[in-house]
């Protein structure tokens, strides 16, 4: 070998022995030559990459991401630089490949770090505004009920009434929104059956969807059940319809599917957070309005909305989002503007297990339930103690109320069988509703107890306060609410 030769071959092995992959293409765009990490890159031999067209090169000092085939046979991300060259007197284009798949895994798992950190401390702010909120809310709406139930619908002032009670009972559901965005809200996930939970909520949001909307649904097979909170389901399934309704203010078609899906690695990047495998698939689609690229990107974030504060709060899907994650679900969507809109949502599916919850579509209004049972109830908000006391009476209640865990426990221990349920607030000054209700259950075991508060269950638990759900009551509560935890407590509850 001449000289000439040597040099070359140097040069070569230079450039094979660097970690990007190298072309150059001349001014057509073809491949005049590559070094080694780009016939890796590509998967392919030098002899199959020189002379081929890869429709770069289309502008000049550019710098833009591909997918690439990796080493391990998988399809990753290469980042490409294009500069303008001279090669062998004409006019080209080096391009400098990069595998970045690395890089762009560890931003994305930065990324969801720092989300999730964002959400961990929404929720403890959401928590702790929410049972201060509470309780107020429970004060309001309760004595709003005893005053109307005592003014008469002719009443001048009956409808400002009535509307403070509403602006009550919506500031309520704020509340319980943020609570299910924040992911603080008790779950009772259980085998659901799919088929009846959908036809129930639908025959639930009928009354909100107008005439020229029409409802389809197409389910695969009868029967599926899912693991999820029946509850949560149902809300998730209404919010999901009645932003379609209002993608499609000229009226349209709604279509729920539900079908199986089978979710490889590829398919995940279009469900946040989201594992391979099998899911049951619930799908909402609309032929509305569709949406942009701006839009699609912050939909699941709190207090977005395109339909201004007055006509939507923004926690829709928030909302949705955060309890699809409390039952290790996921949502994608798929939108286009003007084209419609689908939103998926993942299930796992139960395997055998029966239907044990309620139809949540299917609660009939009861009527308040009536006992003379005697109570012994416990709230250190003196204005709450008197609203929850007020209620108790008028459903027929005898009460004796208490502002702390000590001076109930003193007057219980004097007279241990003079009550029959223990109403407690849960977290308060001293000892804490849960000590009392121990130390009381521990000397008339026959006790039934209901718990209060305005922190959900779930914060509770991390406080080290594990309650049932079912001896369970948030604040801010209803006199239906009270009435009918008490009469399925006192005929079955321990
Ligand atoms: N099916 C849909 N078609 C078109 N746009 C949608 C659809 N669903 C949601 N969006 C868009 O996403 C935004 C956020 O939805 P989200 O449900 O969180 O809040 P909202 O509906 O605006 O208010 P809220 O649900 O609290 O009343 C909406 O304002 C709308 O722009
Ligand atoms: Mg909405």
């Amino acid at each position: 070998m001449n000289q000439a030769g040597e040099m070359e071959q140097s040069y070569r092995n230079l450039i094979d022995s660097i970690s990007p992959g190298i072309l150059v293409l001349d001014h057509q765009g073809n491949v005049q030559y590559c070094n080694k990490v780009a016939q890796e890159i590509f998967g392919r031999t030098s002899n199959q990459i020189i002379g081929t067209n890869f429709g770069l090169a289309a502008e000049r000092d550019r710098t833009f991401e591909i997918d690439i085939l990796r080493h391990s046979g998988e399809i990753g991300t290469g980042e490409l630089k294009e500069i303008e060259i001279a090669w062998f007197g004409e006019k080209a284009v080096l391009v400098i490949i990069e595998d970045i798949t690395l890089r762009k895994i560890i931003e994305k798992e930065r990324e969801e770090h720092l989300q999730s950190l964002k959400m961990e401390s929404i929720g403890r702010l959401a928590g702790g505004v929410a049972h201060e909120f509470n309780n107020q809310l429970t004060v309001i709406i309760g004595n709003m009920d005893l005053i109307l139930s005592e003014t008469k619908e002719s009443d001048s002032l009956y409808d400002a009434l009535m509307d403070v009670r509403k602006a009550a009972e919506r500031s309520a559901n704020l509340t319980r929104q943020l609570l299910a965005y924040s992911r603080k809200q008790i779950v009772s996930p259980c085998a659901i059956n799919l088929n009846n939970l959908i036809i129930n909520t639908i025959k639930l949001v009928g009354r909100l969807i107008g005439e020229n909307i029409t409802i389809r649904t197409e389910f695969i097979e009868e029967d599926i059940k899912a693991v999820f909170d029946p509850g949560m389901f149902e809300q998730i399934l209404m919010n999901l319809i009645l932003n379609a309704r209002d993608a499609m203010p000229e009226g349209g078609n709604i279509t729920i599917e539900m079908l199986k899906m089978t979710l490889g690695e590829n398919e995940c990047a279009n469900f946040h957070e989201s594992k391979p495998g099998e899911y049951v698939a619930v799908r909402v689609s609309d032929t509305g309005m569709g949406m942009n690229h701006e839009t699609v990107a912050h939909l699941f974030e709190s207090f977005f909305t395109t339909k201004g504060i007055v006509k939507g709060t923004g926690l829709g899907l928030a909302t949705v989002y955060g309890m699809i994650r409390q039952n290790n679900g996921y949502i994608g969507v798929k939108s286009a503007e003007g084209g419609g809109t689908s939103f998926t949502v993942l299930l796992t599916q139960a395997e055998g297990a029966d239907f044990s919850a309620k139809d949540a579509g299917t609660t009939e209004k009861n009527k308040p339930f009536k006992s003379c049972a005697r109570i012994i109830l416990i709230e250190d908000e003196t204005q709450v103690l008197k609203i929850t006391e007020a209620y108790l009476r008028k459903l027929g209640f005898r009460v004796e109320s208490f502002d702390s865990g000590k001076k109930a426990l003193d007057a219980f221990i004097k007279d241990q069988n003079r009550f029959d349920v223990l109403i407690t607030d849960v977290l308060m000054p001293g000892i804490n509703g849960k000590e009392v209700a121990d130390e009381m259950k521990k000397r008339c075991p026959g006790l039934k107890v209901l718990f209060t508060s305005g922190y959900t269950g779930n914060v509770l638990a991390e406080k080290g306060l594990s309650i049932n759900k079912s001896n369970f009551l948030l604040k801010p509560f209803t006199p239906e609410a009270l009435s009918k935890k008490l009469s399925v407590l006192l005929k079955n509850g321990d």
